[in-house]
């Protein structure tokens, strides 16, 4: 039959999903791939410090063949992502002598030439980047990146240049979370307006939906949504999934937090399975953000889940390492989740 996610959303935007190397090797997850998204991106492989493997060379093939998966299977793929604080090679940022003048120099050509050779490697084959990903804190201050300390503020324009120069038909996106909240969303806007206002090519926004049954209050992500959109842009939930975890406080965060037994266990209450009711709240949860996605549907272009199967979530092991989530379409047996039939009866 035809009710499967993506054709019945395809009237509105797409339906992406992040794969990870496990799921791309194992072929009942790439069956519900197929029936399910039209758009896909890889979690990890993309990476920085996954393709230059060491300085100068590059490994092309595991993205090659994903990209032509992609590409045969009439899927958009999108491109994760160019620069970021994280999952650099380690090589990278070895102590160099140079003063401050040098120093930027030097990372602007290095950031360019990795740019340059990414973005043209893909060129006709991904149709969209994230350019740069998470500059910004909660608080709306700069997160302190190597990119911010080497280089400067202006390293999110060059980036979004360099990437222009490499693919001029290539759509372009600011990817972050936490932009439903005030401050760091005021950041972020007002560091797109700069990016307009000095003619820097930049398409679209991507709000990561690293969501919970209780976070994002919906009025905020409605109106998120609504305020990225009158910038002009394509709005993208990227990431999505929603968590069913309670949210550990910050100081039970930490790699060395210590944590008694009992709390470790109520942090953690579904280790053996979703009970009904559970699945239920999760339903709603999804069918609730829908709603939101499909009254912006003019705005949303595309909206991806951050994995397949809540067996290789990530959110397993964020904000807390260790626990079994239930964030995602499959449950850990690739069953379908009732959150599909209902996001298909929803449009
Ligand atoms: C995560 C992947 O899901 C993991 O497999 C990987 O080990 C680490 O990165 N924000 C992002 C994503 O922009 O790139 C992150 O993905 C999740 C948080």
């Amino acid at each position: 039959d035809s009710s499967n996610l993506y054709t019945t959303y395809e009237k509105y935007f797409y339906v992406g999903v992040a794969l990870s190397k496990t799921d791309t090797a194992d072929d009942i997850v790439m069956q519900s791939v197929l029936e399910n998204f039209n758009s896909m991106t890889h979690e990890f492989a993309m990476k920085w410090s996954q393709v230059e493997t060491s300085p100068g060379v590059y490994d092309f093939s595991y993205m090659d063949d994903f990209a032509g998966i992609a590409n045969k299977n009439n899927f958009r793929l999108i491109g994760h992502t160019l620069v970021w604080h994280k999952a650099n090679p380690s090589w990278l940022f070895t102590d160099r002598v140079m003063n401050d003048d040098m120093a930027r120099d030097f990372y602007l050509e290095v950031m360019r030439k990795h740019i340059a050779t990414m973005v043209a490697r893909y060129r006709g084959k991904v149709h969209g980047w994230d350019v740069v990903n998470e500059a910004f804190y909660y608080d709306g201050n700069f997160r302190p990146s190597p990119w911010l300390n080497l280089i400067g503020k202006d390293y999110i324009e060059k980036a979004f240049e360099f990437a222009h120069q490499a693919d001029p038909d290539v759509e372009l996106y600011y990817n972050d979370y936490g932009l439903v909240d005030k401050s760091k969303q005021d950041a972020v806007v007002e560091m797109i307006q700069r990016l307009q206002e000095k003619g820097v090519p930049i398409h679209g926004v991507g709000i990561q939906g690293h969501y919970s049954l209780t976070y994002p209050d919906l009025e905020r992500l409605d109106n998120a949504i609504a305020r990225f959109s009158e910038l002009g842009l394509k709005v993208m939930i990227t990431e999505l999934d929603v968590s069913v975890l309670p949210f550990p406080g910050p100081e039970e965060r930490g790699e060395d937090a210590e944590i008694n037994p009992a709390r470790v266990q109520e942090l953690n209450p579904y280790s053996e399975g979703l009970p009904d009711e559970a699945m239920q709240q999760l339903t709603d949860r999804y069918v609730d953000l829908f709603c939101i996605f499909l009254k912006h549907r003019d705005a949303v272009s595309r909206v991806t889940f951050w994995g397949v199967t809540d067996a290789r979530s990530w959110r397993n092991d964020w904000p807390v390492k260790g626990r079994t989530d239930h964030p995602l379409l499959y449950d850990r047996n690739m069953q379908p989740k009732p959150v599909v039939p209902a996001l298909v009866d929803l449009a």
